[in-house]
């Protein structure tokens, strides 16, 4: 892009200083894996039934077995991980186990996003990934509506490019998630959005105080910290590209905030702090529910849960 028409926001300095001072305590490369006190870093994650299917010939369980009938997850953070298959006490047949992941580091959602279907294929890592690159290719429709809404509501023309590139950004991120998850087996299911209405500055800047202020810039955390822990050197070089742009979202989603605040009255200002403490809450849940496969804290340098507890705590901190 020409120098001329580079979009420049503001700096967050809060928002990066938070960060940097995470990220110093993230271990140095290459110090193994990047578990906190180790409790947390197993295979425990959750699990539910997947119905029984019948065993091998010679008796054995069969090696893949279908994710069909793994119930479906009425929040569409969790991800449908992968499915495994044991002896049932059932004569004759084995027991799907379906392992759930809820996802932490999201980005930008846009309203109305359908539930994806798990990849079939691929390892847990292909999973991630899918679910990752489905994650970034929503985000492109949410930050296109972002920018047509900021300009019909009148905000400055540095918000409303800084949209439109954002919206460019999770093209390529798109595209360098689903090359990882490609390199794992794992396909990405298809984005289902139904058509956008339009919507009042107030229900626009919810939005954004949940998803962008409280989860974008908690993404930008997590991908900052993948880029300093991953193992495969593919995924810390990926997620380093992606950790730069996240901030510049995160920004982004502040610097929105921030121009909106002027134009709601004291009623709605106060809606929205409740909005962003109450996604505040809900994403401190999910990061106390969490429990990763090993693998992915490992491999992609997923934050085990004791780290997405310390980001967390940046975060907290940053919002409050
Ligand atoms: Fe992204
Ligand atoms: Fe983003």
């Amino acid at each position: 892009m020409p120098s001329q028409t580079r979009v420049v926001i503001p700096k967050h300095r809060l928002l990066r200083r938070t960060l940097y001072g995470l990220l110093v305590a993230a271990p140095l490369l290459p110090l193994g894996l990047a578990c906190g006190s180790g409790e947390d870093c197993g295979s425990g994650y959750g699990s539910l039934s997947g119905g029984t299917v019948p065993l091998n010939p010679d008796g054995t369980v069969p090696s893949e077995v279908s994710c069909a009938k793994c119930p479906k997850q009425s929040d569409d953070r969790v991800l449908l991980l992968r499915c495994e298959g044991s002896k049932s006490e059932t004569a004759g047949r084995a027991d799907i186990t379906c392992r759930y992941l809820t996802c932490m580091n999201d980005g930008r959602r846009p309203e109305g996003l359908r539930d994806a279907l798990a990849s079939q294929s691929g390892d847990a890592l292909g999973a991630l990934f899918a679910h990752a690159a489905w994650l970034e290719a929503a985000s492109v429709p949410a930050f296109l509506r972002l920018a047509d809404e900021l300009k019909a509501h009148g905000a400055p023309e540095s918000l409303v490019k800084a949209a439109r590139r954002s919206a460019g950004d999770e093209v390529r991120h798109t595209r360098a998630m689903q090359a990882l998850a490609q390199r794992h087996g794992a396909t990405m299911p298809d984005v289902d959005l139904p058509p956008f209405e339009s919507r009042s500055l107030e229900e626009m800047i919810l939005e954004n105080a949940v998803e962008g202020c409280v989860r974008e810039t908690f993404g930008a955390f997590v991908a900052g910290w993948q880029s300093r822990t991953a193992q495969d050197t593919e995924v810390r070089g990926t997620l380093r590209t992606i950790a730069r742009d996240e901030v510049r979202h995160a920004e982004l989603a502040w610097a929105v905030d921030a121009w909106a605040q002027e134009k709601l009255t004291p009623a709605q200002r106060q809606r929205l702090l409740q909005a962003r403490q109450d996604a505040l809450r809900i994403l401190g849940d999910e990061v106390e529910a969490q429990r990763l496969p090993e693998e992915l804290i490992r491999e992609a340098g997923m934050p085990s849960r004791d780290q997405a507890r310390t980001l967390f705590q940046g975060l907290s901190t940053l919002v409050a």
